[in-house]
């Protein structure tokens, strides 16, 4: 009913009379004060004078599902969103909604997380109103060893999203690291549901740092806000990394892997570079030549030899 409300408020931007919303939607005036008194609690900022109705004046710095949905046109993401104003982790509910059979395209936002998980163990930073932390159920027709090139994927959709809103350019650190200015905006963690030969589901999830305060980023981190100088509409934002995230996961379905390496070539800021890079099995150290056809990194060792590394860590050197 909330929804319905705002709907009314914000194509309107005079007046609206209660009566008018009240017998539309079919509920009594008092019902209709005690849903916008609990739309203000939420933090909207509806204005009632005496006569003329209610009127919308500013929406609240929240990534609710409806806010997000707002015009979101888009055919597969998003069609379902789930809001939490505290999580431990997007990453557990993904799993969970994943394995109850949640439909492709289900996306998870929390305002903050007590648990946020980076790669390889780390913790995800994820103060409360400040980030983006989404996660997103895909369940592409792909095996296995096709899943890394989603990370890839998600990197250039956000990199695109932060152009088109931020217009700041961010690059793209193997394989998951968004950086500008050589620091830290966001990162992806890929999670894979797959039998040997068959994905069932893969939550993908960013976290990006939108306007933190700089005592609260860690060391090499940066937030959009910091960098632009500018607050960030969080749910602009949101609503254009599902579009462009819709954008290439068509792209992918339909032309494969192909386009989406090339793309993530151009944003890399790791290729052409020395590197070290630490897997779990060995430490590395060379050029970095190539993204094969699988999302892999293709290293130039010191000893002139090919190496393809899947996962890792990477230092850039120069
Ligand atoms: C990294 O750079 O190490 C990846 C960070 C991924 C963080 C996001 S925030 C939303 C989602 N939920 C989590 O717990 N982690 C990811």
């Amino acid at each position: 009913m909330q929804q319905k409300i705002l709907e009314y408020l914000n194509n309107k931007e005079d007046y609206i009379s209660g009566d008018a919303i009240s017998s539309r939607l079919g509920i009594s005036r008092q019902a209709l004060w005690k849903h916008i008194q609990e739309l203000r609690d939420a933090g909207y900022d509806i204005e009632a004078v005496p006569h003329l109705g209610y009127r919308l004046k500013a929406c609240p710095d929240r990534l609710f599902d409806y806010e997000v949905s707002r015009g979101l046109r888009t055919k597969i993401l998003g069609k379902t969103i789930y809001y939490f104003d505290s999580l431990a982790s997007t990453m557990h509910e993904a799993l969970k909604l994943g394995l109850a059979g949640a439909q492709e395209g289900t996306v998870i936002f929390a305002e903050t997380q007590t648990k946020g998980k980076g790669r390889l163990g780390r913790v995800w930073s994820s103060p409360k109103y400040k980030g983006i932390y989404m996660s997103l159920i895909l369940r592409p027709k792909i095996e296995p060893s096709q899943a890394s090139v989603l990370t890839l994927l998600a990197a250039i959709s956000a990199c695109q999203a932060i152009k088109n809103i931020c217009s700041l350019d961010v690059q793209v650190k193997w394989p998951n690291d968004l950086l500008a200015e050589n620091k830290k905006l966001g990162g992806i963690l890929t999670e894979l549901n797959a039998e040997t030969d068959r994905v069932d589901f893969v939550d993908i999830g960013m976290g990006l740092n939108v306007n933190n305060e700089k005592k609260t980023l860690p060391e090499g981190g940066a937030s959009l806000k910091e960098i632009t100088g500018k607050d960030i509409d969080r749910v602009e934002l949101a609503r254009e990394l599902l579009r462009q995230l819709e954008a290439d996961y068509l792209l992918f379905q339909h032309k494969g892997a192909v386009p989406i390496i090339e793309k993530s070539k151009e944003l890399s800021m790791t290729l052409g570079r020395r590197v070290k890079v630490h897997t779990s099995k060995d430490n590395y150290e060379g050029e970095a030549l190539d993204i094969d056809t699988d999302g892999g990194l293709v290293l130039r060792d010191n000893s002139g030899i090919n190496v393809k590394i899947t996962a890792g860590d990477v230092m850039h050197c120069r």
